[in-house]
């Protein structure tokens, strides 16, 4: 049983105040990305981690593949396909942009692929939901709703297919809704609020306390 742990930092655009990628802020001395590749790499039934960062980046990550596509789902196709018949039974697939990790939370979403070929972090919604458009048209029901966080849980051969057979012209926001599409059930497993991803420098500065508070 092989596990192989995907982060995917490849991203270009988004950026959070700084000149660099979100995935290379530093965050308590180190590159946001390298919080994730730390948490997963430590985690006893993580075999290895392989980073995927744009090509034109190579040099920014040790030991990073250089193989990032135009969009998130291109970019971990290109990981997968890597991976592709070298005997990985499992893959978690991760965010740059989340950078701490607990490993309950990888427990979980491993012991549920022994029932599902797939495995989500999730959590419940708190606030209030509605459809608008510069005005409220209708509230939604927060009923059966829940948020996705990742690392997202695969069994490979699983994950595999649904990227292969994805529409090359749709895009997805993530695995687990790529997967059950293509009719691999995902299991749900608690999440953690942690695991939330940075993306407005209100939770950098929340991350960097965090660190700060860990290390006192
Ligand atoms: O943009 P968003 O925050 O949804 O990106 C989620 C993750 O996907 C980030 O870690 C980002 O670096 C990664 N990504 C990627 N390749 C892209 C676009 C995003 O690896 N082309």
């Amino acid at each position: 049983d092989t596990i192989v742990a995907i982060i995917v930092a490849a991203g270009k655009g988004e950026r959070i105040g700084g000149a660099d990628p979100k995935q290379f802020i530093d965050l308590g001395g180190c590159p946001l990305v390298e919080h994730s590749r730390m948490a997963l790499a430590a985690h006893s039934r993580i075999d290895r981690v392989v980073v995927v960062v744009a090509p034109d980046q190579a040099d920014r990550i040790p030991d990073a593949r250089p193989i990032g596509g135009a969009t998130r789902r291109e970019s971990v196709r290109n990981a997968l396909e890597e991976l592709a018949d070298s005997g990985v039974s499992t893959v978690l697939i991760h965010d740059a942009a989340r950078p701490f990790v607990p490993p309950a939370v990888i427990d979980r979403l491993l012991d549920a692929l022994d029932a599902q070929p797939g495995a989500v972090p999730v959590l419940p919604i708190t606030d209030t939901l509605a459809r608008g458009d510069s005005v409220l048209t209708e509230g939604v029901s927060r009923d059966h709703v829940f948020r996705l966080q990742t690392p997202q849980a695969f069994r490979f051969d699983a994950i595999l297919d649904a990227h292969r057979r994805w529409p090359a012209t749709e895009d997805a926001t993530d695995d687990a809704g790529m997967a059950q599409r293509t009719g691999h059930d995902v299991m749900m497993v608690e999440g953690s609020p942690i695991l939330d991803k940075i993306t407005y420098p209100a939770d950098l500065a929340l991350a960097e306390a965090r660190i700060a508070q860990a290390m006192e």
